[in-house]
């Protein structure tokens, strides 16, 4: 078993690329037909989402546009408050079918707040599309309507999911060595 080592940490194998972009080509297939003649806006949460929104939005074949937000903490307010504001917002976004695209949705608060943010300028509809979703880690309410994978409760890296900042770059997912059967 091959393990590689990101700062402090043991990972190993995971989703290779391969059954990652087969799973990208199957949810594209199905975004393809059901966006068709909506003109949606695609948006990318930053950092984690860049490779999948890359490969995802590659095989989208609908017009459409993507732009990227990313959640980043309120300068001066206490952190004990954890207020994110979403920033990068500029096309208009009222009235559009926007389709989220999410690296991994873990207890939902991070979608949560997004979705709320977005809800201020009155979109059409929003579809929530995440390359990995941890089901028991789950606390929302609101529709997951596409994942690529549904993963056990554990730390996973790679393909844009960092660990500490480390192993974005790393091109299969892997998973924590030790961890991999807990919670199955
Ligand atoms: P949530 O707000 O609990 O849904 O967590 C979502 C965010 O936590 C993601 O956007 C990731 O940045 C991070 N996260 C959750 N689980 C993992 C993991 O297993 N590996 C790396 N990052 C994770
Ligand atoms: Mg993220």
């Amino acid at each position: 078993m091959k393990i590689t080592k990101i700062l402090d940490k043991e990972f190993i194998p995971y989703l290779s690329s391969e059954e990652i972009l087969v799973r990208i080509e199957e949810i594209a297939k199905q975004l393809n037909h059901s966006l068709k003649g909506k003109d949606p806006i695609f948006i990318g949460i930053l950092n984690g989402s860049f490779m999948f929104a890359s490969d995802l939005y590659k095989e989208i074949t609908v017009p459409s546009q993507i732009s990227f937000l990313k959640l980043a903490s309120y300068q001066g307010i206490s952190s004990t408050e954890n207020i994110k504001k979403l920033i990068g917002i500029n096309e208009d976004i009222t009235n559009k079918t926007l389709v989220i695209i999410e690296d991994i949705v873990d207890t939902g608060n991070t979608l949560d707040h997004i979705i709320k943010q977005l809800k201020k300028y009155e979109p059409k509809e929003i579809i929530i599309v995440t390359l990995l979703f941890k089901p028991k880690a789950y606390k929302k309410n609101f529709k997951i309507h596409h994942y690529a994978f549904e993963i056990p409760n554990n730390f996973i890296i790679g393909y844009g999911l960092d660990y500490n900042g480390y192993g974005r770059n790393l091109k299969d997912i892997l998973i924590l060595k030790n961890q991999q059967n807990e919670n199955k």
